[in-house]
């Protein structure tokens, strides 16, 4: 049996050794927190949102997709409250300048204490943190003396809001150019056409608007890799009720969305529900669906209950009714036909849910071979459906007509799924090299091919080899993509 180790900073290796994510602009050096996916990340980046927007519209009879704009009308930001209220705490040490978002820095520090302390000083944050008390938050970080990891002395700030939004000015003329601002969530463009995809799609209540799309946040601290970036993309839903049946579609969404992350191979082990205790300032409910990161349980996805918040809002700021007549109270005979929905929403990090799955595919393994010796692979376990490239289409030759079979066989598999065809090199690498992007299924072409149409299908996971006719690959891999 391998041995099998899973490593953080060798995962972010590999993801650019082998062609899954640059940094940004590289070549100058860089740009902090912001990320490029290359040909095999983009793949399996697209593969990730396709899965998600099967699930959430093709498979439901009540959800359908729009595409906003990035940009948006700069009002939207004043009603979303994103003007106001959408900021993080920071602190700056005053001997190196360095600026931390207090909750990380507290819960850095916090790991260093036992377990119990550790507990009660992340609870007496948090309750700090929802009471929006910054003056408590600086006394905590006194009191515990909490250091600067670059220059080592507690010497801080006073605890200030810092506005994560982008801004940018649109109109090409100067004196005529206006303040927009880059969406900070993809959410804001399904609730300003709330009443367009109502009206044109005939939805009735309960029905859901999904999206997916970049968002953009100026974060201070940006660390991790991909889990916390500047640039990033959100695959969300917001779900349209009546007031009143918030809590039980929260519970429904909660549990569905939980089941989803399973259902790409995510073992229930790994993941957990975190209840808000700080709510945001659109929510009467929230909590995180956590995944056990290689640097601990973090955020994956949101459920949040927001009431009727934002589309009152755009009601007020827009000077136009926002309302849903629900003919089946009418109906019923009961009043309130006219109402504003209450809003349960889904919304998932896109890059956090590719680390997710980077993160589990990701395998070194060590075993001893039958002479006594050692070897070893890298191996992503990427799950088949979502795998970026499906099939290798390996001759073992390059002559003997082997390429020939081989280009043939990519023809008839290409229109279907993802195939990579390959030449050059000892058998024995290739493979490796296919282990190494995470590709489950190999075909090699050999001689006894042209004798007897099989060929050798070697399977990812266990290494297992066997022969089967030629003719039945398409049919094997399309089996075990489902
Ligand atoms: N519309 C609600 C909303 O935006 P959020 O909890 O701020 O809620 C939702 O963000 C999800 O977006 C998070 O669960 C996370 O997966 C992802 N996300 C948020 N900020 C991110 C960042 N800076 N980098 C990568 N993903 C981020």
């Amino acid at each position: 049996m391998a041995n099998e180790t899973n490593n953080f900073q060798e995962l972010i290796s590999h993801c650019k050794e082998y062609g899954y994510i640059f940094q940004s602009s590289e070549l100058y050096d860089g740009l902090a927190a912001v990320y490029d996916y290359g040909q095999m990340g983009s793949q399996l980046k697209k593969n990730i949102r396709d899965y998600w927007w099967k699930s959430m519209t093709q498979l439901q009879e009540n959800i359908v997709g729009i595409d906003a704009a990035i940009f948006m009308h700069p009002t939207v930001w004043k009603a979303s409250g994103h003007v106001d209220s959408f900021s993080d705490p920071m602190i700056d040490n005053k001997d190196s300048n360095k600026r931390y978002r207090v909750d990380h820095l507290i819960e850095e520090y916090a790991e260093t204490l036992d377990t119990q302390a550790r507990d009660s000083l992340i609870a007496t944050m948090e309750k700090l943190l929802a009471a929006d008390d910054m003056v408590g938050v600086k006394q905590l970080i006194d009191e515990n003396k909490i250091k600067c990891s670059v220059s080592k002395t507690s010497n801080w700030t006073e605890v200030r809001q810092f506005n994560l939004m982008f801004d940018t000015q649109i109109g090409s003329i100067a004196g005529e150019s206006d303040k927009i601002y880059l969406r900070p969530e993809t959410a804001q463009g399904i609730f300003v056409n709330f009443l367009n995809v109502q009206k044109t799609g005939r939805m009735k209540i309960p029905f859901g608007i999904a999206q997916t799309g970049k968002a953009f946040r100026n974060e201070i601290v940006a660390r991790q890799f991909i889990f916390r970036m500047r640039e990033f993309e959100q695959m969300e839903m917001q779900f349209f009720i009546r007031p009143g049946t918030q809590k039980q579609w929260y519970d429904y969404w909660k549990e569905e969305r939980l089941k989803w992350h399973e259902s790409l191979g995510i073992p229930a082990s790994k993941l957990r529900f975190h209840d808000h205790v700080k709510l945001a300032h659109y929510a009467d409910a929230a909590l995180d669906i956590e995944f056990e990161f290689p640097f601990g349980f973090k955020e994956l996805e949101g459920i949040h209950s927001r009431t009727d918040y934002d589309l009152t809002r755009h009601a007020t700021f827009s000077k136009k009714k926002i309302q849903y007549f629900d003919n089946e109270l009418n109906e019923e005979g009961k009043p309130f036909g006219n109402y504003t929905p209450y809003v349960i929403e889904t919304s998932v990090g896109l890059d956090r849910l590719f680390l997710t799955i980077m993160s589990l595919a990701y395998t070194e393994e060590k075993w001893l071979k039958e002479d006594g010796s050692d070897d070893s692979r890298v191996v992503l376990k990427i799950p088949a459906m979502i795998a970026p490239t499906k099939l290798a289409i390996l001759p073992l030759v390059k002559k003997d007509g082997l390429p020939e079979i081989a280009k043939e066989l990519m023809n008839e598999c290409k229109g279907s799924f993802m195939c990579f065809y390959e030449e050059k090199d000892a058998i024995g690498k290739r493979y490796r090299r296919m282990d190494a992007i995470g590709t489950p299924f190999c075909v090699t072409i050999d001689h006894q091919t042209k004798e007897d149409n099989t060929v050798t299908i070697r399977y990812r996971d266990d290494m297992r080899q066997e022969r089967i006719l030629l003719k039945d690959v398409k049919k094997l891999v399309l089996e075990k993509l489902i």
